[in-house]
């Protein structure tokens, strides 16, 4: 028994060592269920265009569980991730670690920027004079709603500010509580993640958020107290966000709330959008999209997300991990990704495209909301800030700290991390 045991783990130790063939590369993505699906796709296409097999290793959609999942392999130094997706939040931490090919150097390189967003890529995908990354897709903060409920209830048009979607989340609330008991009027990302922060910068408004003052990173104001005060009100005191907000509600939780028609208004993404129309969908054509609401005077923040592509420094397979990202980011490829998962594309001649106008007439509109979105802080510990505040923020939702304490408390940790790290600059 032992030595037919000893011969398997040989076996295996050889298998392992041998799975790479070398017309293959190893492509690490998360996302929703019909991303990774549609990411099948665009492999099973690519590998038909130029025989060269791409291995999809399937991610989940929380960012940081994504991160996670890519840093272990990249701490190690192992040959596989190829390619990834990066979250824009990383590209400076991955940077600065030295785990990015430099995409212009590369055999199979340079790559052309020209059909993207300037800004974002010199503020992103160029680290150091050097391209690390490039966008495959742009992401926004937007506010979806139900077109029918906001017309029985009385409101001519969206809210613009966070008094009047209290009042409309009210009454629609109070109305439709009869026919469906588990109807809150709205939901967004309230867990400890990631995207509690990005959440955060949209209700801290164009007065508040994270700012750099002097070289520190300020996060404890009085404007940043307010919002996180209507964070906390929207679920313990006017109670029109269900209390499960600050456990569970992510991306995924929040548009399925929405999607099955318990909710007059979320707050997600733009792929939420595709998923809405799709068929079957219980709120198919009754769905709008329109900027946040802000404070009464202050206006609506949206902030700027998105992921980028990138190689691993380590991959042995440089050549054709450089044809895979061209191809990726290919018109081609970049007008099926916004048709069919209804993705902002980052190249811009994208969006004057008949057939992507067709599917998607909201984007001429969402045009200006991106321009305008607002960047988590360009910092390689940035993860690090996120995680003390995603720490304090989550526990005055809950309740369980006070909002200027959770806020003081988070700038103390923040303060201690910048300190290390030789400050904001
Ligand atoms: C989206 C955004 C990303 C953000 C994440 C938070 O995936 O594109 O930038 O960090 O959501 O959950």
């Amino acid at each position: 028994m032992k030595a037919i045991l000893k011969l398997a783990l040989v076996f295996l130790i050889f298998a392992s060592g041998c799975a790479r063939k070398s017309a293959e590369l190893v492509f690490s993505v998360g996302g929703a269920p019909n991303e990774l699906d549609f990411w099948e796709t665009i492999a099973a296409d690519f590998r038909k265009d130029t025989g060269i097999n791409v291995r999809i290793l399937r991610q989940p959609t929380d960012s940081d569980q994504r991160r996670q999942g890519i840093l272990i392999p990249l701490k190690a130094g192992k040959n596989d991730p190829d390619v990834f997706l990066m979250d824009i939040a990383w590209i400076p931490q991955f940077a600065a670690s030295g785990w990015l090919q430099d995409l212009d150097a590369v055999e199979g390189g340079p790559m052309d920027t020209a059909p993207f967003w300037k800004n974002i890529i010199d503020r992103s995908d160029k680290q150091d004079g050097k391209l690390v990354a490039l966008p495959v897709y742009v992401d926004a903060g937007l506010l979806y709603y139900r077109k029918d409920l906001l017309k029985k209830y009385g409101a001519s048009k969206p809210p613009a500010t966070w008094e009047e979607l209290i009042d409309i989340s009210v009454k629609t609330q109070a109305g439709m509580r009869d026919s469906d008991p588990g109807f809150y009027a709205f939901v967004w990302q309230g867990a400890q993640y990631e995207g509690l922060v990005c959440d955060f910068l949209e209700f801290a408004g164009t007065k508040g958020g994270i700012r750099t003052e002097g070289g520190r990173i300020v996060v404890a104001t009085p404007e940043n107290a307010k919002a996180l005060a209507l964070m906390r009100d929207l679920v313990n005191k006017h109670k029109i966000s269900p209390p499960n907000t600050y456990t569970e509600m992510k991306e995924e939780e929040v548009r399925l709330f929405f999607q099955k028609g318990n909710a007059l208004f979320e707050r997600n993404w733009p792929y939420a959008w595709g998923l809405h129309q799709a068929e079957g969908s219980p709120v198919k054509d009754k769905t709008g999209i329109c900027p946040l609401p802000g404070f009464a005077g202050a206006g609506s923040v949206s902030t700027l997300g998105g992921w980028h592509i990138g190689m691993s420094k380590y991959s042995d397979v440089q050549k054709n991990a450089a044809l895979f990202i061209k191809y990726v980011l290919s018109k081609k490829v970049q007008k099926e990704l916004s048709i069919n998962l209804g993705w902002n594309p980052a190249r811009r001649d994208v969006y004057s495209d008949p057939d992507v106008l067709k599917v998607h007439p909201h984007f001429t509109q969402l045009r200006k909301i991106f321009d305008n979105a607002v960047p988590r802080p360009g910092l390689p510990y940035y993860t690090q800030v996120s995680e003390a505040l995603q720490r304090h923020l989550n526990a005055a939702i809950s309740g369980s700290e006070e909002p200027s304490a959770a806020l003081e408390a988070a700038q103390k940790e923040i303060d201690a991390v910048a300190a290390r790290y030789g400050g904001a600059k």
